[in-house]
């Protein structure tokens, strides 16, 4: 049963939370549970970042179980408004008659590319996504009103996952201030309903199947080096010569952490060049350096994998892992953020505050 009574020490996010039934909208008995639903304390997380306060005009684009919606109703109370988007119209059904249940009045669902926005429902005071697009459109940005927040995950870099969450308030001439970097793992926001969860939307140059399960890779030359052939390096990492163990913390999850700090420290120094990031045949994602010859890559379970003990993409990642811990570890919350316009939409592109500059060793 959802409550509604204050606790002392509460934050306004933790008292939506308490007041909208998560298990209604996750695992409804009629309605079942859907593919993605996020985790609670990565919603929790991201709401605290989109900052909502009552009476708000919202835009929240990844409906998905409708769970979000409704804490961002609940956030924004009987004074403000709600316009979800999703791409899937067989989620805006599944959450329009889980909202109704709840009587949630002051929610408007539309089924769409949310890369378009909600066009004819703006001007919003935040937009809020849950779903990762390569850029920060400018459908976005037109429908923002003055001042407006907009936090959603984005991208950094041109290769797959290589994302984080941005925070950022609307200029009045329609650029991005006061850009702020958080971690953040959501789904790729291409412009279809996506059926496979296993290989991501994005940046996918070579793929391969081994015993039913997919790995791929992703690789910043793209198209840079002719001859060069993706799948040669995804072959070798698929197999590789050389591996070490190499975890950044006593733990997982620290390592996780840490290893997500570090691929942003590659991007603000190597976009354009040749970062790779490899997604594993168990599920997991690795990030280093190839080109067509040789190939090496540090998990985010703490193994770096190398298509031989003598490669130079190996000696690479070591030299940018001594450069990154000599540097005090840089990561989301120490690099600087940088919208950059790209025919009107915004790329968002890392780079190391300018006192590291002189500790890196040129490449
Ligand atoms: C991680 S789920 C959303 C989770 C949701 N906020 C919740 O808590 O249940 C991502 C959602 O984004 C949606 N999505 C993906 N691409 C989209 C696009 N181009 N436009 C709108 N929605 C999209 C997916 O259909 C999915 O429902």
């Amino acid at each position: 049963m959802p409550d509604a009574t204050v606790t002392a020490g509460e934050d306004h996010v933790a008292r939506a939370a308490r007041a909208v039934p998560r298990d209604h909208y996750i695992g409804h008995p009629r309605l079942g549970a859907v593919p993605q639903a996020t985790a609670q304390g990565a919603i929790e997380r991201d709401l605290r970042r989109a900052n909502v306060r009552p009476g708000h005009k919202i835009l929240e684009i990844g409906t998905g179980t409708g769970l979000t919606g409704a804490l961002l109703a609940e956030l924004t109370g009987p004074s403000g408004h709600v316009v979800s988007v999703d791409i899937d119209p067989g989620l805006i059904r599944r959450a329009h008659a889980l909202h109704a249940e709840r009587h949630v009045r002051n929610i408007t669902l539309v089924t769409g590319d949310g890369n378009k926005g909600a066009p004819g429902h703006g001007p919003f005071d935040v937009i809020i996504a849950w779903a990762t697009p390569t850029v920060i459109p400018r459908a976005w940005l037109d429908q923002a009103g003055p001042g407006a927040r907009i936090c959603a995950p984005v991208y950094y870099a041109q290769t797959t996952r290589a994302s984080a969450h941005v925070r950022a308030t609307v200029t009045a001439s329609g650029g991005l201030d006061a850009i702020t970097l958080g971690p953040a793992s959501y789904v790729d926001m291409g412009g279809e309903v996506n059926t496979n969860f296993t290989v991501p939307m994005f940046y996918i140059d070579a793929v391969r199947s081994s015993g039913g399960r997919p790995s791929w890779i992703s690789v910043a030359w793209r198209g840079r080096h002719p001859g060069h052939d993706p799948q040669r390096a995804l072959e070798m990492l698929a197999e590789p010569g050389h591996r070490e163990p190499r975890p950044l913390a006593p733990d997982t999850a620290g390592h996780r952490q840490a290893w997500r700090d570090f691929r942003a420290y590659c991007a603000a120094l190597d976009h354009g060049s040749n970062l790779t990031s490899h997604g594993t045949p168990d599920g997991g994602n690795a990030i280093g350096f190839s080109s067509g010859n040789n190939a090496a890559v540090l998990t985010d379970v703490g193994t770096i994998l190398a298509s031989t003990a003598a490669s130079p993409a190996l000696a690479k990642l070591r030299d940018r892992l001594d450069d990154w811990e000599n540097a005090g570890r840089p990561g989301l919350s120490t690099l600087n953020a940088t919208a950059q316009d790209k025919d009107g939409d915004l790329v968002i592109r890392l780079a190391l505050p300018r006192t590291e500059h002189r500790k890196i060793r040129p490449t």
